[in-house]
């Protein structure tokens, strides 16, 4: 069954809808334009974590010497936080940028006529 969950042009790049379906929740995110969708439960301790901050990546240049000296934001890279506990995953992969292996379960997306539906 899909359900409806906005008009895609009241989803704007960097916006989220999160929506129930029936007992399940699932986390419509725009990110560089594309749409994302994402069940609302963390792989840590099944958090909302469709419901965290948003921010771009946190990365630490090592310069030639292996050293590092700063950290610094990637611009291209956008990183849900679980408010539970603090579990980072990439909006668009779904991954954990430690662990590959711990990951989002995406949920069915799709645009029908200008509007978005998702299947739980
Ligand atoms: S439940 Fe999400 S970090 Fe613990």
């Amino acid at each position: 069954m899909r359900y409806y969950v906005a008009e895609e042009s009241e989803i704007g790049d960097g916006e989220r809808r999160v929506v129930s379906c029936d007992g399940k929740e699932i986390g419509v995110f725009r990110v560089k334009g594309r749409l994302f969708a994402w069940h609302n439960r963390c792989v840590h301790q099944n958090g909302p974590v469709c419901q965290g901050r948003i921010y771009n990546r946190v990365v630490e240049p090592v310069a030639e010497d292996g050293t590092t000296r700063f950290q610094e934001y990637d611009a291209e890279t956008f990183h849900l936080v679980c408010p539970w506990h603090g579990y980072e995953y990439d909006i668009e992969t779904g991954q954990h940028p430690g662990n590959p292996r711990v990951r989002l379960r995406a949920a069915k997306l799709e645009i029908e006529d200008g509007s978005i539906y998702v299947s739980a």
